[in-house]
């Protein structure tokens, strides 16, 4: 005789570390509340069908409303012999409530059942994380709006290339987090559907109402195919790729608040709040968050490395490979939420050296182009001009001079199509707001952008 809600077929009882191996209790109690909305639609459902009577629907109902409570008061005890959270809610609901709780699972499988809770769970943090993604996407618009004076060298291959607003860098990001934002709701409309009624894979042999329970949990609709609802994690696989995109977006900016807080840019300065010091050289002041993001982001893309190696090859329909589906799908959902959180408040509270940005700006010949563009508008071919300006560049490198430092004589040793206005056009400020065309960089691009992200 076995204690087990399956034990029926067994005359031994499981070997005690194969109970463990065998365990997800550990890690998918966390499930808890959507187990008992799942179960409790479930049950009313049978009610309603006449599949159970609608008193022993009401008392599975009650039990299991006391049993939440008993979790969330941190009364009850989870068990590694009952294996899985589903079966620990079910044995302690036939505790309480006796024979009839055994009813409960009348029409439904385990199979079934672990499908609902995982889009029920990952529905709900879906909704978090939109709204973090939120906080990050204003934090961001928030920086942007307040430095619009700053200008800061914009690079290709971490090498100065032309001056750009640090607002159209920060809104650079802004385009990064809004691309997260959409994907995320365009795979929670994906997976929106209720697997629940597929049994353990070839549907149930009971009057069941799907699509009744399906509304009352807020699914859109149901699955159509038994076989799949039970052996689908594509959501799990869609939401990690989502969340490996976003780490890969916050990584880079990381990256560059590193190297922006380091002393050799010295950029911006990150509140000492998210930061650290050294325990041995006492100057330090270590930017730890964004490195720490950039750090975690590695354990995201192991995650989706994980899920898509885990259903690789599976045979239909349920496997039990599949119960490992989430510690990395609750591993990222952790390490994401974590890291939006922080950044959001982090980006806020950032300080910016405007007048270092504007000094490296001013490095670097990067108002280069804007010569070659002046000399293209007097008619120069744009490859002349290039060839043109390339040889200024190489006399001001070997003479130390910055390109507005050249005198009207000295331009005109490159080109006699240069004439006194050009020091019009070679100012921090011309080369940034020569750029008005949409998505520029202009002061007034940029400010017709934050404007229409006002709307
Ligand atoms: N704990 C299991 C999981 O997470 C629940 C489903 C078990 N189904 C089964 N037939 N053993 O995958």
């Amino acid at each position: 005789m076995s204690s087990k809600l399956w034990g029926g077929r067994f005359t031994q009882p499981t070997d005690k570390f194969v109970e463990e191996f065998t365990a997800s209790i550990e890690f998918d109690q966390r499930l808890y509340a959507y187990d008992i909305q799942g179960s409790k639609a479930h049950a009313e459902m049978l009610g309603r069908q006449e599949i159970i009577s609608s008193d022993e629907a009401k008392q599975i109902i009650v039990g299991l409303d006391e049993i939440m409570k008993g979790i969330e008061a941190g009364k009850i005890e989870f068990s590694v012999a009952l294996e899985d959270i589903h079966m620990n809610i079910e044995a302690r609901l036939i505790e309480r409530i006796g024979a009839v709780g055994g009813k409960l699972h009348t029409g439904r499988s385990r199979n079934d059942q672990v499908a609902v809770d995982i889009r029920l769970y990952l529905r709900d943090e879906i909704d978090s994380i939109l709204s973090y993604l939120a906080a990050l996407e204003g934090s961001l618009i928030k920086q942007a709006r307040e430095n619009l004076d700053v200008i800061m060298p914009g690079y290709t291959h971490l090498q100065t290339a032309q001056p750009v607003l640090y607002s159209h860098h920060m809104l650079a990001y802004r385009e990064m987090i809004a691309r997260d934002i959409s994907r995320l709701q365009d795979l929670r409309t994906r997976f929106n559907v209720m697997p629940l009624g597929a049994g353990a894979l070839a549907g149930t042999t009971f009057n069941i109402d799907r699509e009744w329970v399906a509304e009352q949990l807020g699914f859109d609709g149901v699955t159509r195919n038994s076989l799949d609802s039970v052996s689908d994690r594509d959501f799990a696989i869609e939401f990690c790729s989502f969340a490996s995109i976003l780490m890969m977006h916050l990584s880079r900016l990381s990256e560059e608040l590193v190297l922006w807080s380091s002393a050799d840019f010295n950029f911006i300065e990150l509140s000492d709040a998210f930061c650290t010091g050294s325990s041995i050289m006492p100057q330090k002041k270590n930017p730890d968050v964004p490195e720490l993001v950039r750090g975690k982001t590695g354990r995201v893309y192991g995650n989706l490395m994980s899920l898509l190696t885990l259903m690789k090859a599976l045979p239909l329909a349920y496997n039990k490979d599949m119960q490992e589906d989430k510690e990395p799908l609750f591993d990222t959902l952790d390490t994401i939420k974590g890291s939006l959180k922080i950044f959001a408040d982090m980006i806020t509270e950032m300080a910016v050296k405007g007048g270092n940005m504007r000094v490296a700006a001013a490095r670097g010949f990067s108002t280069a182009t804007d010569v070659a563009d002046y000399c293209v508008r007097k008619g120069l071919p744009f490859r002349q001009a290039h060839e043109v300006v390339g040889r200024t560049v190489r006399y001001c490198v070997e003479n130390n001079k910055d390109i507005p430092e050249l005198s009207l004589a000295e331009f005109q040793k490159f080109s006699e199509l240069i004439e006194a206005d050009i020091y019009d056009y070679v100012t921090l400020e011309a080369s940034v707001n020569a750029r008005k065309s949409t998505g520029g960089t202009a002061r007034e691009a940029v400010e017709r952008e934050l404007a229409r992200l006002a709307e």
